[in-house]
């Protein structure tokens, strides 16, 4: 399994729209070619794009257009969550033939990728809600395997609180009961979400091995909780997951240049 995750592209209608000040479009097609470009001097491929959320700001149909445009242009399977920013009927009916659209559990090389829909329409926090709970409990139960078959889960709005009171009120409000449902599963090896525009790497509670992994926006960063690894914490970024034959998530933090000059952004403001 081996995914390049980008997060929070924020896109507009216009191609030329600029989201709090910044080429939308210009820096997500920016943040692919820099990363596919990372990974191949890595040696590395993608088996698939996933793009953990907050995909259209503007929450229009020309958004997702531009989104479905860009996505022409890349040879790769691709995942895509919807974030608070989302518009989900359109995002389905504008990408639904080109992209796995959340939920969904699908498999991805020798593993499985979960999917989650944590959009909640006009609230910035997040929730799965009591059906797809059930529903992603009757699915793992019914085609995970008990062993021998590595899972990774992806939602766009973390599940834990991380350390920063403004993005910490504006988390996935069941995820506690999402961690309760996943912390069973043997072959969960990592949890991946957006929504906070920074790095972040903690533990999953009661299973410290599984690591929760925040990722950059490629549009804006936020004041970062933790260091970043790369001493880049104002830079976009995306995230590098593999999941080898020995079932071990290797991962890692991609930086580049943005197209326009860093930003960081104080999370003061309910509208990541
Ligand atoms: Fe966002």
């Amino acid at each position: 399994m081996r995914i390049l995750q980008l997060s929070d592209p924020h896109l507009l209608a216009d191609p030329a729209g600029r989201c709090h000040g910044r080429p939308a479009l210009d820096l997500l097609r920016h943040g692919l070619q820099e990363a596919l470009g990372q990974l191949g001097a890595l040696g590395e491929a993608p088996d698939l794009l996933l793009i953990s959320g907050d995909l259209c700001d503007d929450e229009t149909w020309g958004g997702y257009a531009r989104l479905a445009d860009l996505l022409q242009e890349i040879p790769l399977p691709v995942a895509l969550l919807a974030g608070n920013h989302d518009q989900p009927t359109l995002l389905r009916a504008a990408l639904g033939r080109r992209a796995v659209i959340a939920p969904a559990l699908v498999r991805c090389g020798q593993g499985w990728l979960l999917l989650l829909d944590s959009h909640r329409g006009g609230d910035t926090a997040g929730e799965l809600g009591p059906l797809q709970l059930d529903w992603l409990q009757r699915r793992l139960a019914a085609e995970v395997p008990a062993v021998g078959q590595p899972l990774l889960v992806a939602v766009h709005h973390p599940p834990v609180p991380i350390g920063d009171p403004a993005m910490d009120a504006i988390r996935l409000r069941d995820g506690d009961a999402l961690l309760d449902r996943l912390r069973p599963v043997p072959g969960l090896r990592g949890l991946v979400f957006g929504h906070v525009h920074q790095h972040w790497h903690g533990p999953l509670p009661g299973r410290p091995e599984v690591p929760l992994l925040g990722c950059p926006s490629t549009l804006r960063s936020f004041g970062p909780v933790q260091p970043c690894p790369l001493g880049r914490p104002a830079d976009p970024g995306g995230r590098w997951l593999h999941i080898g034959g020995d079932g071990v998530l290797r991962q890692r933090l991609l930086r580049w240049a943005p197209v326009d000059g860093p930003s960081l952004a104080r999370c003061n403001a309910p509208t990541p």
